[in-house]
């Protein structure tokens, strides 16, 4: 550790040039394999995929649609838990048309929702990796949006969490939009619950007490999915209360196939990327956290009790408990002076750098609330409307926030914001009021309103104590094409990087380069994985290391073990197109495309 960005595993390649084929680019002398793609059995006794007999209680037993999260536990030298988020379903791509009627293709899409483990084994000593058996693995496990889940932590049992199927308020079947997530050092996995607000429709009125609330989650009653046809549950006239129940840092323990996963309320409620731990110096634990909504803020936890390191049972047992009681805070970033450019309207910084100062703003602990007006209970779910209160900085889509274990500073992707300069005034955590895309690959730079391609900050805790409030900041990347004037790496020479637009997942390999996934990518190419190094004299060089085929983003990345194994889940194949008109057919199974997760390795 503490080399300037080498690892003998990821070293020496010549990045991926930008294209549009359709399939999974990766420099030469690496090889690509499919681990597990939607519709391949997980559990024992699952049914062989076969797109014209789908069931839901098939789906339910297979791997799930669009893995986005990756998480590997190793059990041996030579086995590991895979870890998959299924974040939602394009049922345009999953059905041959005129093949099931409504409710089937309803109760399939729920069964294809949620997140899967599976055992996998290594291929000798390679990077590569297979599943195993189903019938040689005790582990495996679906859990979908029927899977009863435990909701803890202080907000439990809120009246606002009752429903009909539970007067309790304490068990939720199911979890939705999982999008990006985080390993534990305790084993688990956690997983964030995004975009919940789609599922929820309405047969009449809403509830006019929650007007205000559902009004800051974009929870409307339009729900495009029409899921209330087979669950009423998803009607929000007669079940005002089951989106209160989403929008939760749910966590799972792998290595328990028989433990109920859970809904930690402690860690507030909204639309959440994922969460990723860090233990402070003082042992607590830290958990990093994006609100993906244009707008939106970056959040962290800070845990009341201490990690315990030791691997008995009784620390396990702790551990599991270390998100039920703490603090959470939101951020607000404050720059350091400049001035914007009305030209551009982007904001130009005095010094050169776009950085500044920062406090984490406490809004409430497990006992009291630090926001006036508001309850424990009211602060954690509704948390959007409590942060408002205290005026934190409006971000551009904070995603993936991750801290990195060589340097201990954090890294968080900042999609986009077509709004920036606009309805949201740029700043300097914030300076693109506008941007420059390309409508097709070689296309000339075409300039836009908004932060279309996207930034990487860079925020160190003050005196490296993550259990602590103040923090310093800077953008490391400010994305796009590095022949557009405004893009900035780090002050890394322009003409020796890669293209990179619309930052969504971030990882680490083993000597803490920092390694970015994209989605949405608007420089006419396809979206893939790009390795930093954020130290050294590399700092800032931005290198393609794959990219993924027609109509997909890039999820899961991540290294390991021993930056051997490049992991990627392979999101939305061909969306844009039709199961009959299908504009991906990766990964060339089917005549149709399939999400899945591969991973790459020296060949
Ligand atoms: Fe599901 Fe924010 O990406
Ligand atoms: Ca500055
Ligand atoms: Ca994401
Ligand atoms: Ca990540």
């Amino acid at each position: 550790h503490g080399r300037s960005g080498r690892t003998a595993a990821t070293d020496g390649w010549t990045p991926v040039e930008p294209n549009v084929r359709d399939t999974v680019s990766v420099p030469s002398g690496y090889r690509t394999s499919l681990v597990a793609a939607w519709g391949d059995a997980v559990v024992a006794g699952a049914p062989a995929f076969d797109p014209y007999a789908q069931t839901p209680e098939g789906a339910a037993q297979q791997f799930g649609y669009n893995n986005d999260y990756i998480g590997v536990l190793p059990l041996d030298r030579q086995h590991a838990l895979l870890v998959c988020n299924h974040e939602y379903t394009n049922e345009e791509l999953m059905f041959p048309p005129d093949t099931y009627d409504s409710a089937t293709t309803k109760k399939i899409a729920m069964a294809s929702h949620g997140m899967s483990v599976l055992k996998i084994q290594r291929q000798g000593r390679s990077g590569s990796w297979k599943r195993t058996s189903p019938r040689a693995s005790s582990y495996n496990r679906r859990i979908t949006a029927s899977t009863p889940f435990e909701l803890d932590g202080p907000a439990a049992g809120d009246a606002r969490l009752r429903t009909t199927a539970d007067p309790s308020g304490r068990t939720v079947l199911g979890t939705l939009n999982n999008c990006a997530g985080g390993t534990t050092p305790w084993g688990t996995v956690l997983s964030g619950e995004e975009n919940f607000n789609q599922y929820f429709d309405k047969s009449g009125a809403l509830d006019s007490r929650y007007t205000t609330s559902y009004a800051r989650y974009g929870i409307t009653g339009t729900g495009s999915r029409g899921w209330s046809e087979v669950d009423p549950r998803f009607d929000l006239t007669t079940e005002p209360h089951e989106p209160f129940r989403f929008g939760w840092v749910v966590e799972i323990d792998p290595h328990d196939p028989r433990s109920t996963p859970r809904k930690h309320t402690m860690l507030g409620r909204f639309k959440h990327e994922g969460a990723n731990i860090h233990i402070a110096d003082s042992g607590h634990a830290v958990a990093y956290m994006g609100d993906d909504e244009r707008g939106d803020y970056l959040y962290k936890f800070v845990s009341a009790d201490r990690f315990d390191a030791r691997d008995t049972q009784a620390a396990r047992r702790r551990n599991l408990q270390l998100l039920t009681r703490g603090t959470l805070y939101v951020a607000k970033l404050t720059g350091d002076g400049g001035t914007v450019d009305p030209a551009t309207n982007r904001f130009v910084p005095t010094d050169g750098e776009w950085d500044g100062t920062g406090a984490w703003i406490p809004l409430t602990s497990d006992t009291t609330s630090y926001v006036a007006g508001m309850s424990v209970a009211d602060v954690l779910i509704d948390t959007r409307l409590a942060a408002d209160k205290v005026s934190p900085t409006r971000m551009d889509r904070p995603e993936d926030v991750e801290p990195n274990p060589v340097n201990g500073r954090i890294y968080a992707a900042l999609t986009n914001n077509s709004n920036r300069g606009t309805s949201y005034p740029v700043d300097e955590p914030n300076p693109l009021g506008s941007s420059n895309t390309r409508p097709a690959l070689g296309a000339a730079l075409t300039r836009q309103s908004g932060n279309r391609n996207g930034y990487v900050l860079e925020l160190a805790e003050n005196g490296n104590d993550h259990a602590g409030a103040a923090f310093t900041w800077k953008l490391l990347l400010v994305c796009g094409d590095p022949e557009s004037p405004e893009t900035y790496f780090a002050g890394f020479p322009k003409d020796r990087v890669s293209p990179i637009s619309c930052p969504d997942n971030v990882t680490f390999d083993s000597v803490g380069n920092l390694w970015v996934a994209t989605d949405g990518n608007v420089l006419g190419s396809h979206d893939g994985l790009f390795r930093v190094p954020v130290a050294g004299p590399s700092r800032g060089q931005v290198q393609q290391f794959l990219t993924v085929p027609v109509g997909a983003e890039c999820c899961g990345p991540l290294l390991g073990p021993d930056d051997g194994s490049v992991w990627a889940a392979i999101q939305h194949p061909g969306e844009g197109g039709t199961y009959a008109a299908p504009t991906s057919t990766w990964p060339h199974t089917h005549a149709f495309p399939r999400p899945g997760v591969v991973v790459t390795h020296r060949a």
